[in-house]
């Protein structure tokens, strides 16, 4: 397994399995599938209602805790609640969380900002980070924090390659991590003749040839499988490595592509929609 050093020194693997739009039971099975595949990196959220399962998934691996990352996204109704932080670790049953993002930047950000330093301060979470936001939302913070965030979590995949994002914290010294990095499974995306002839030379699936260019990039990725093969495929992606000329093709693919849509006004109601997340399986 790669792994990334975080500015403050903690190890982070490169390459994580995430758990958006599974049911708690597909969830647990999902996870515990992965960490019998290897995977060492667990990305949920609390809008995603199934911290309760993926913590059972966790336990059942027989895994000790300080051997898998895991990490959760605070949602915005819960960045004015002190305890936002401490609910989670609950749900998913564990003393300290690896990493813990702010999942949309909501006019509440900084807010919700503080929770998290707190949270990093009283010993509950390793590091700190922020999901979807804009480079100039991300100069905000970096100017008014106290403790710098240490992973931004965005969408970026061959058709949307975020390359002023990824220059900016790589400037910063700040990790990225794709979400949809198999552009949520789009036929289209894992159908491009470069991903076929690659996959061929390399005796890979278009699918490992798309994740091995996010390593190659220089970033990491959490990607979503209901499937046993797919999620062991998805991990197999260390024996080869494109050459400059291939990333050159492959970065021509960029279109800003975005497979989902946020406005303002989605975000706006985004800070007042309370997760049943004690409710949760
Ligand atoms: N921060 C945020 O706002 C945010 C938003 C969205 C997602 N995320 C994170 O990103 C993670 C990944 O998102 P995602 O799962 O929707 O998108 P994704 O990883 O880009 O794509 C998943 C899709 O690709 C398919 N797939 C996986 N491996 C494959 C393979 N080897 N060959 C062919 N198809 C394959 C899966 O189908 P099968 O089930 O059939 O394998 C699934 O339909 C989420 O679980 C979540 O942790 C974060």
């Amino acid at each position: 397994m790669r792994n990334v050093t975080l500015s403050g020194g903690l190890e982070m693997p490169l390459v994580g399995v995430g758990t958006f739009l599974l049911s708690p039971d597909d969830a647990q099975a999902s996870v515990g599938e992965a960490l019998r595949a290897g995977y060492r990196l667990v990305d949920t959220a609390n809008a995603y209602m199934n911290e309760k399962a993926v913590g059972r998934a966790l336990r059942a691996s027989g895994l000790d805790r300080e051997e898998v990352f895991l990490e959760s996204k605070l949602w915005p109704a819960f960045y004015e609640q002190p305890d936002g932080v401490e609910r989670a670790m609950a749900r998913l049953g564990v003393d300290t969380l690896d990493l813990m993002l702010l999942h949309h930047p909501t006019r509440n950000y900084m807010t919700g900002y503080t929770q998290l330093e707190e949270a990093l301060r009283a010993g509950h979470i390793r590091a700190i980070g922020l999901s979807n936001f804009s480079v100039s939302q991300l100069e905000y913070v970096l100017r008014r924090c106290r403790v710098r965030p240490e992973v931004v979590q965005v969408q970026l995949h061959p058709y949307m390659q975020q390359r002023e994002l990824a220059a900016f914290l790589k400037r910063e010294g700040i990790a990225l991590q794709a979400w949809y990095p198999l552009g949520h499974g789009d036929g289209k995306l894992l159908k491009e003749p470069v991903f076929t002839r690659l996959a061929e030379k390399y005796g890979k699936t278009p699918a490992q040839v798309i994740l091995r260019w996010h390593l190659d990039a220089g970033h990491g990725f959490v990607v979503g499988s209901r499937d046993r093969a797919h999620l062991r495929e998805d991990l197999d992606i260390l024996d080869f490595s494109l050459t400059e000329d291939e990333l050159a093709e492959i970065a021509a693919l960029d279109r800003g592509y975005s497979y989902s849509f946020t406005t303002q006004a989605m975000l706006n109601t985004y800070s007042l929609f309370v997760p049943p997340v004690a409710e949760q399986k």
